[in-house]
């Protein structure tokens, strides 16, 4: 008796621990993929600061952060390999039942940033409507492959 109470005992802790652990979140490529996607929030925020002017407009930071997103779009095919979607993925089964619409999207955004670091090292005026495309890019993707808009 008692050592069956042990048991469930201990049967409790794994399951508490495995659902901190979910909530914790993600291990191996779903992990490289959330981390991938901070990456090019972080950078979006340097250009968006900029954008708006909160921060002093700098055409080389800005240039690099357009090409961070570019390098990283490039890799955002690899990173969803069949069977990797459920909990805590927020990628929607979309991403492997519309795999060519997705890599599509993953290549806009890729375009979208090379534009806008082309417009930057020119020192062009026009870079804020190229910003706005990466934008538009993020945007429609995440509206038909991610299942939470949080960002
Ligand atoms: C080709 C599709 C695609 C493009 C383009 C894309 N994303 Fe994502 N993004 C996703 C998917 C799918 C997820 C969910 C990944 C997961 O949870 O497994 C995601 C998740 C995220 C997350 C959450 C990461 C986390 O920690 O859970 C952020 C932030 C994000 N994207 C930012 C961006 C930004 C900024 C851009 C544009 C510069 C962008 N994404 C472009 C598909 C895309």
């Amino acid at each position: 008796m008692i050592s069956k109470l042990a048991q469930m005992a201990a049967g409790c802790v794994l399951i508490f621990a495995t659902v901190a652990f979910a909530h914790e979140g993600a291990t191996g490529v779903v992990k490289e993929r959330m981390d991938l996607m901070d990456t090019q929030k972080d950078a979006m925020k340097v250009l968006g600061g900029m954008a708006k002017g909160q921060v002093p407009f700098d055409a080389a930071k800005a240039a690099e952060a357009a090409h961070e997103i570019e390098n990283t779009a490039a890799k955002i095919p690899d990173l969803f390999p069949e069977g990797t979607g459920g909990h805590p993925s927020e990628a929607k089964p979309e991403v492997w039942t519309q795999w060519e619409e997705f890599t599509a999207d993953a290549e806009a955004l890729t375009k979208a940033a090379t534009a806008l670091k082309v417009a930057l090292e020119g020192d062009a005026p026009e870079w804020q409507a190229k910003f706005k495309g990466v934008v538009d890019a993020c945007k429609t993707c995440h509206k038909t492959f991610r299942a939470e808009k949080k960002d």
